[in-house]
C-alpha cells in the first residue's frame, strides 16, 4: 500500500551520549570504553584502544560538546527546527559507574541527569528515542571481561536494562538495544569492546561469540521492556549498506550475498527469532562451536523486536578482484564505485541506494523501518556566524526524496532521524571537524573552542521541511 508522511512521523536528529555529553567523569560517572579513544587518523583513534587513560592528553569524549552541561539550550535550538523527536542513548557508566560490577545500587545523580533531559524534551514537545547501548560498554566491564567475550555481561546488562526501563518507564516509550550491532564483524572495539585486530586469526570466532552474548541480552532487554513498559516498542539497529556486486561475474555476485549475509546476521535472528539459515554454515567457517544453550534459543525465540532501526550513510560495492580501487566507508573498505560520488572522507553518496535498501529491508520482515541516521560528514568553514553548507542540503534533500520513494513503494517509515544534528565528536576518528550538524559548534580536533552554538545555512532549511512535513524541500 502506497505509504505517505502522516502527522505522527518522526521529524528530528540522533545523537549519542559519548559523542556528545562530555562530562566523562562528573556526577559518579565513570568512564566508558570508548573513552580511552584518542582521535586522530582512524587508524591513530583506533589503536589508542586499551590503552590506559593518560590525563595529560586530549581525549575528544571527555568533554565532547558538553551536552552534559548546555544540554538545554540546544534542545531550544532543536524546538526551533521544529523536531518532535530526538534519538540519544544513555551512558551505562552514569547508571552503573562500574557496569554493575560490584555497584551495590545505581548512581542517582546518574539517573536523575536524564530525568531532568527526557522532562526537559517533552516539555519542549521532542519525544524521546533511547539506545541503550550504543558503543558506551563501561570501562570496568573491558577491563574485567574483556568486553562482551564473557557470558557474564548479560547478567550485568540485563541488571542495567531494568534499572533504566522502571525508572524512565512513563517518559520513553521507543527503544534501540544496541546500536548498530552489525559493526562488530568490522570492528571489535565499538559494539562488543573488544580489542581485536580484524586480522587476527581469532577475530571472527571471538566476535560471533560475543555476538550470540549480546543478542540473547537483547532479547531479555525486549522482553523486560514489554513487560515493565507495556505500551513500548524496542527497535533493532542495524548499520546499513545497500551492497552492490561490482559487476554481473558470479564470483562478484557471490561475493555480494556472503557480504549481505554478514550485515543481515544479526537483524535476521532479532527480528526473526532464530539464527538465519546461513548461520551455521558461517560458523563451520570459522570453526567456531558456540556457547550457546536452549535457554538462550528460547529467549530469542520469545523477544523478537517490534521495529528496525537503521543508519544510513552509503553503499558499499564489492569485487572478487583485489586489484580493484578500494574506497573508505563507515568502518569498512570497498571497491569504488564509478557512478557514485564521495565524501571528504571517502563515503560514497548513494540516495537511490537507500530506496533500495528500504524496500530490501522491508521485504525481508515487514515491520517498520526507522532512519536512525543518515546524514554527510564534511569539514564546515564558519564565516560571519554561520556555514554555507549547500553540499549537505543537497545530500539531505537527495535522501528524503529517496525515502519518500520508497513509502510509495509501500515500505512504512516511522520517522527521519539524521545523525549528529548538532556537530559531534566523530565515532571512527574522534575528529570534530568531521561535522554532520545543522548547529556548528565552536571546537576544534585539539579541544580549543568557545563550545559556542551556530545556526548554519541547513538549519532553516531542515526547518522549513519538518513545517511543511517533508512537501517543501528547496
Ligand atoms: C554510525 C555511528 O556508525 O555512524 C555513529 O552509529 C557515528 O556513532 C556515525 O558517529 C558517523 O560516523 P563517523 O565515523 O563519521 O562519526
Amino acid at each position: 500500500m502506497i505509504q505517505t508522511i502522516g502527522k505522527n512521523f518522526l521529524w528530528g536528529g540522533a545523537i549519542s551520549a559519548h559523542q556528545c555529553e562530555g562530562a566523562y567523569n562528573e556526577d559518579g560517572k565513570k568512564p566508558a570504553a570508548a573513552d580511552m579513544m584518542l582521535g586522530g587518523t582512524l587508524a591513530q583513534h583506533w589503536a589508542s584502544f586499551g590503552e590506559p587513560i593518560d590525563e595529560n592528553k586530549y581525549y575528544p569524549t571527555h568533554r565532547a560538546i558538553d551536552f552534559y552541561h548546555r544540554y538545554k539550550e540546544d534542545i531550544q535550538l532543536f524546538k526551533e527546527m521544529g523536531f518532535n523527536a530526538l534519538r540519544l542513548s544513555i551512558a551505562w557508566s552514569r547508571i552503573f559507574p562500574n557496569g554493575g560490577l560490584n555497584d551495590e545500587e545505581p548512581n542517582e545523580k546518574g539517573l536523575q541527569f536524564y530525568d531532568d533531559l527526557f522532562d526537559e524534551l517533552t516539555r519542549n514537545g521532542i519525544e524521546p528515542v533511547v539506545t541503550i547501548c550504543h558503543y558506551e560498554t563501561p570501562l570496568a566491564l573491558y577491563e574485567k571481561y574483556g568486553g562482551w567475550k564473557s557470558r557474564e555481561m548479560i547478567t550485568l546488562f540485563e541488571k542495567y536494562c531494568r534499572v533504566i526501563f522502571t525508572r524512565y518507564k512513563n517518559k520513553v516509550k521507543k527503544w534501540i538495544n544496541f546500536n548498530e550491532i552489525n559493526s562488530m564483524m568490522f570492528v571489535g572495539c565499538l559494539g562488543p569492546a573488544i580489542r581485536i585486530g580484524r586480522r587476527d586469526p581469532d577475530f571472527m570466532p571471538v566476535i560471533l561469540q560475543a555476538a550470540h552474548y549480546m543478542l540473547v541480552a537483547g532479547a531479555i532487554a525486549t522482553k523486560l521492556c514489554h513487560e515493565i513498559i507495556p505500551d513500548s516498542i524496542m527497535g533493532a539497529m542495524l548499520g546499513g549498506h545497500k551492497i552492490y556486486a561490482f559487476s554481473c561475474d558470479p564470483k562478484d555476485q557471490l561475493l555480494a550475498m556472503l557480504e549481505n549475509e554478514k550485515q543481515f546476521y544479526f537483524i535476521d535472528t532479532m527480528m526473526s527469532g532464530r539464527y538465519p539459515y546461513y548461520s551455521e554454515r558461517m560458523r563451520e567457517q570459522y570453526g567456531v562451536t558456540l556457547d550457546m544453550t536452549e535457554e538462550d534459543l528460547k529467549l530469542l525465540k520469545e523477544n523478537t523486536c517490534d521495529y528496525l532501526s537503521f543508519s544510513y550513510y552509503q553503499s558499499m560495492t564489492v569485487s572478487a578482484d583485489d586489484a580493484k580501487e578500494q574506497t573508505a566507508g563507515n568502518m569498512s573498505k570497498a571497491a569504488s564505485n564509478p557512478y557514485l560520488k564521495s565524501s571528504e572522507w571517502g563515503w560514497q553518496m548513494d540516495p537511490d541506494g537507500l530506496r533500495i535498501f528500504m524496500n530490501e529491508l522491508y521485504s525481508r520482515y515487514h515491520k517498520p523501518l526507522l532512519i536512525a541516521e543518515n546524514g554527510l560528514g564534511a569539514k564546515d568553514v564558519l564565516i560571519n556566524g554561520t556555514v554555507e553548507d549547500d553540499y549537505r542540503i543537497d545530500y539531505l534533500r537527495d535522501h528524503i526524496r529517496a525515502f519518500k520513494e520508497a513509502m510509495r513503494d509501500g515500505v512504512e517509515l516511522m520517522g527521519y532521524l539524521p545523525w549528529g544534528c548538532i556537530d559531534l565528536i566523530s565515532c571512527s576518528t574522534g575528529q570534530i571537524s568531521k561535522r554532520y550538524g545543522f548547529i556548528y559548534v565552536d571546537l576544534d580536533d585539539e579541544g580549543n573552542g568557545t563550545l559556542k552554538r551556530y545556526r548554519k545555512k541547513s538549519f532553516g532549511w531542515y526547518q522549513k521541511v519538518i513545517s511543511s512535513n517533508g512537501e517543501d524541500l528547496d
